[in-house]
């Protein structure tokens, strides 16, 4: 069977599909059209809430919202994939959260975003962004496949962030620091409106990432980075596989992972496990090979000894191993390529996920084997895991074979067909007209 692969929407295409069904709901025209792309990370999985670092690209999928406020308090949201009308009062979700449904992530926003500014001592902007959107009617078109975990939703977020940002006159998404008051809106939004306790990678990753970069996140400190990611310089491809399995962060596995990683924390002494990360990590540390006998470092070792609980014990290896190994890849994408330890820290990093975390399932470690065996420079689970997507390096002329073997494999283990996207490292959120 033929790889199906997905394409994103060119930014005018999805600016026209946004604004048509705009135009078709509400007989009226948008004010503006404003774009967020969904996003994978290269590696650092399941270490934002825990303080550590996270190494994202933003994606060509991107979510498109064409916006008009309205003048009473009302949220009227239509989308390609949900063609029914979803009407919400703004003041009713202050009220009732966490609620489900594209009105508590849109107003989750407007509401985030007021919470944000008065935290931040901003009480005029507040004010400001209550006045100008007391309710807002939105089409939504998208090119990032849903459930896929792909931050599908904190793409819608951070387009809703950025389009009433500009049309309550805040400026904020013309500096970093505005930005990052954004992200912290789409985090409250998705945190306290829509209820998942999901730690900030996403919305960061689609309102900081730039075009042909990855991003350094620092998640103690939200200090960002780009480095350079140009893989058609070096003759690859980042091929994410779709393993069409559904994940829901909603759902208690998430939360319970980062409660077991709290609660060891508390244990060792710190506010997050993060801090036990040394600054440097020294290059003979085994970081990769998880069989190994010096796997995992002393410093980590040191650590675990600490605690009795065997659960607790392999999350907080994964957690610690996996901050190290991302610190690791940023300084190697620093120093040049070096092919050969991407793939192993990339592969690491699934086998931690799937050993230590128990957050692969058998889709995504069939996923991963088959790259693998196709010959790609590393292969792993992607986001936050039980399903969704798995990402692999691989040399550009072996896209297709590698997609096929992926298909292969999938059918023999009686898998729905996956699917496959084949991306670069794509614009942050923004206006498109
Ligand atoms: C999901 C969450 C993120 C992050 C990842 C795992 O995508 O939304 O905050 O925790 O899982 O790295």
């Amino acid at each position: 069977m033929e790889p199906k692969f997905i394409s994103a929407y060119q930014p005018k295409e999805g600016a026209r599909r946004a604004r048509e069904l705009f135009e078709k709901t509400f007989s009226a025209a948008p004010v503006g059209v404003w774009r967020a792309p969904g996003r994978v990370n290269v590696i650092g999985e399941h270490t934002d809430y825990n303080g550590g670092k996270a190494l994202p690209l933003a994606l060509p999928h991107a979510i498109y919202v064409a916006l008009r406020a309205r003048e009473d308090d009302q949220l009227k949201i239509i989308s390609e994939d949900f063609p029914e009308l979803s009407v919400l009062e703004l003041s009713d979700l202050e009220k009732n959260y966490p609620a489900s449904g594209p009105g508590a992530f849109v107003g989750g926003v407007i509401l985030g975003l007021a919470q944000v500014l008065r935290d931040n001592d901003q009480e005029e902007a507040a004010q400001k962004l209550q006045e100008k959107i007391p309710g807002l009617e939105v089409a939504v078109a998208s090119s990032v496949p849903l459930s896929a975990g792909l931050s599908s939703s904190a793409a819608l977020e951070c387009a809703i962030a950025v389009g009433i940002d500009e049309l309550a006159g805040l400026g904020l998404a013309g500096s970093n620091e505005g930005r990052k008051l954004l992200v912290a809106a789409g985090k409250l939004a998705e945190n306290r409106y829509v209820g998942a306790p999901t730690g900030g990678l996403d919305q960061s990753a689609s309102m900081l990432c730039e075009k042909d970069c990855v991003l350094e996140l620092d998640c103690a400190t939200w200090q960002t980075r780009s480095h350079p990611f140009d893989l058609p310089a070096l003759g690859l491809s980042l091929l994410v596989i779709d393993t069409c399995t559904s994940h829901d962060l909603a759902d208690g596995q998430y939360g319970a992972r980062r409660a077991t990683c709290e609660d060891a924390a508390r244990i060792l002494g710190v506010k997050e496990l993060g801090e036990l990360v040394p600054q440097t990590i020294s290059p003979t540390d085994n970081l990769t090979d998880l069989d190994a006998d010096d796997y995992p470092p002393t410093w980590v070792r040191q650590q675990l000894d600490k605690l009795e609980d065997a659960e607790q014990v392999s999350r907080v290896r994964h957690v610690l191993t996996e901050i190290a190994r991302c610190q690791r890849l940023c300084e190697l994408l620093e120093a040049g390529a070096d092919l050969d330890e991407w793939r192993k820290l990339l592969d690491a990093s699934h086998d931690s996920l799937q050993r230590d975390y128990e957050v692969s399932c058998e889709e995504l470690d069939v996923a991963v084997a088959a790259a693998r065996t196709a010959g790609a420079y590393g292969a792993r689970m992607t986001g936050g895991g039980f399903g969704g997507c798995a990402i692999t390096l691989v040399s550009t002329d072996q896209v297709e074979a590698t997609a096929s073997a992926v298909v292969e494999a999938f059918s023999k283990a009686g898998f729905n067909q996956p699917r496959f996207l084949s991306v670069s490292p794509s614009p942050t959120a923004g206006k498109v007209e």
